[in-house]
C-alpha cells in the first residue's frame, strides 16, 4: 500500500519541496504518538514480534536489531509512534545546545534512480533545552511503557553551527546534561557534512577530547548507577589511517561503540547526479558503509559493537551489514523511499536466516535464546 499509494501522492505533494512529505508524514506520527488506541493499531498493523531478534548490545535489551538513523525524529516527537511501526530502537536528533533552523529550503533532494537522497539539513532542531523541557512535561505514553513497544531511544548531539570548533566540547556537555535522563544511549556525531568544519572533530586529538570529556560527564550523572553508554558515528567519507585514530580513541576513552556510516560527499556512481551539495545516502552509500564496517569489525575483533548504517535497503544488505560484523543496523532513505514494510521484511528475513543457522546468525540465535 505505501509504495502503490502512499508513496506516489506523497512524492507528487512535495516534488518541488520533498521535506513537505517529511513535515507531513512526522506531523501524523506526533499526532498518533499521543493516542494509545492508534498507537495499539499501528502496531498491530505494522510491528514484528519474535523473541528471536531480541538481542543485548552495550547493556541495553532490542527487541529487534533494526533502528531508525538519526534525523528523522530529530526533536523526539514522535518516538511512541516509530515503535509502533516496528522499529527495535530509534536515534532521535540530532540536537544542538542552541536552537537553529538549519539551511534554507529546498534542503532535501530525492534521486529516485538511485533510490538516494541528498541533504543539506544542517541540523534544524528545537535546541537541547527546549527539547528536555518538553519531554519533562510529556507525560510517557502508555505505549512506550509496554513491553511490546518498549524499545532503546537514542538521543544524538551535535555541535551547535553558532559555536566555534574550539569550544565544541562545552557544547555537546550541555546537550547531554539536559538530554541524560530522556535517553538510554547518546550518539555524539561528528560526522554530519553539513554543519562547517564539524567533521574535523573526527581527527584524532579532538576526537580524544572530545569522547574523553563527554564519558566522563555521563560517569558523573550516573551517580551509583551504570553509565548510560556513549557511542559516536563516523563519516564514510574517512581514510583508513582516520578510522584507525577513530578506533584508538574510542578504545582509550571509553565509548560505547560505533555508527557507521553518517552520509558521503562522494558522488561517484550515480545514475544521475543533480549537482546539489549536501550529504548522500541510500544505495550509492551501501558498499562503502559496508566496507567501513567490515574493517571497524576486523580492527575491533569483538571490543567494541558497531551499528551498520548507509544504503541499507532490504533483507540482503541488512543480512551483508550482519556478517560484516554489525551488531545492530540502522537505515533511514530506504524508509523513505520503502515504508515501514521495509523493517517487517528485514526482520522476517532475519528470522530464517536464524531459524535455518546461517552461520553469522548462530550465534545470535544462541544468545537471544539464552536471554527469554
Ligand atoms: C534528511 C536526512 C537527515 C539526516 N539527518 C541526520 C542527523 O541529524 N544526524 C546524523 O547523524 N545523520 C543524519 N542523517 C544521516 C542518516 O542518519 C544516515 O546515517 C544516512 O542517511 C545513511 O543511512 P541511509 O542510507 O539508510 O539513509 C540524515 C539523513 C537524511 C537523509
Amino acid at each position: 500500500m505505501f509504495t502503490v499509494i502512499v508513496r506516489p501522492a506523497l512524492f507528487r505533494l512535495s516534488r518541488r519541496d520533498p521535506e513537505i512529505a517529511h513535515h507531513l508524514i512526522m506531523r501524523q506520527l506526533a499526532l498518533a504518538a499521543h493516542l494509545p488506541p492508534l498507537l495499539r493499531i499501528i502496531a498491530a498493523a505494522n510491528a514484528y514480534h519474535d523473541p528471536r531478534l531480541a538481542r543485548e548490545v552495550f547493556g541495553l535489551r532490542f527487541p529487534n536489531p533494526v533502528g531508525l538513523a538519526g534525523g528523522f525524529d530529530k526533536n523526539g516527537r514522535a518516538l511512541a509512534a516509530l515503535a509502533a511501526l516496528g522499529f527495535g530502537f530509534v536515534e532521535a536528533g540530532g540536537v544542538t545546545r542552541f536552537p537553529q533552523p538549519g539551511q534554507p529550503r529546498p534542503r532535501i533532494f530525492r534521486l529516485p534512480q538511485d533510490e538516494a537522497l541528498i541533504n543539506r539539513m544542517g541540523l534544524p532542531n528545537e535546541g537541547a533545552a527546549a527539547i528536555a523541557v518538553r519531554l519533562a512535561h510529556t507525560p510517557r505514553p502508555v505505549a512506550a511503557r509496554e513491553p511490546r513497544t518498549r524499545i532503546p531511544i537514542g538521543w544524538q548531539l551535535a555541535k551547535s553551527k553558532v559555536t566555534p570548533l574550539d569550544e565544541a566540547v562545552d557544547d555537546y556537555l550541555f546537550s547531554l546534561r539536559k538530554l541524560y535522563p530522556f535517553g538510554d544511549y547518546f550518539t555524539i556525531n561528528v560526522s554530519s557534512p553539513n554543519t562547517p568544519d564539524l567533521v574535523r572533530l573526527q581527527e584524532r586529538a579532538p576526537l580524544a577530547a572530545l569522547l574523553g570529556a563527554v564519558v566522563r560527564e555521563a560517569a558523573r550523572l550516573a551517580g551509583p548507577n551504570r553509565p548510560k553508554p556513549i557511542l559516536v558515528k563516523i563519516s564514510p567519507d574517512l581514510t583508513w589511517s582516520a578510522i584507525d585514530d577513530v578506533i584508538a580513541v574510542a578504545l582509550a576513552t571509553g565509548v560505547g561503540g560505533i555508527v557507521a556510516t553518517n552520509t558521503t560527499t562522494d558522488r561517484s556512481g550515480l545514475h544521475h547526479d543533480p549537482g546539489e551539495a549536501g550529504g548522500l545516502s541510500g544505495r550509492p552509500l551501501a558498499q562503502r558503509a559496508l566496507a567501513i564496517v567490515r574493517y571497524l569489525s576486523d580492527h575491533l575483533a569483538g571490543q567494541l559493537p558497531i551499528i551498520g548504517v548507509g544504503g541499507i535497503a532490504g533483507p540482503d544488505d541488512a543480512k551483508r551489514m550482519f556478517d560484516a560484523g554489525a551488531a545492530l543496523i540502522q537505515i533511514y532513505t530506504s524508509f523513505i523511499y520503502q515504508g515501514p514494510g521495509i523493517i517487517k521484511d528485514i526482520n522476517r528475513a532475519l528470522v530464517r536466516a536464524i531459524a535455518s543457522r546461517e552461520p553469522a546468525f548462530a550465534s545470535e540465535r544462541e544468545e537471544s535464546l539464552s536471554h527469554e
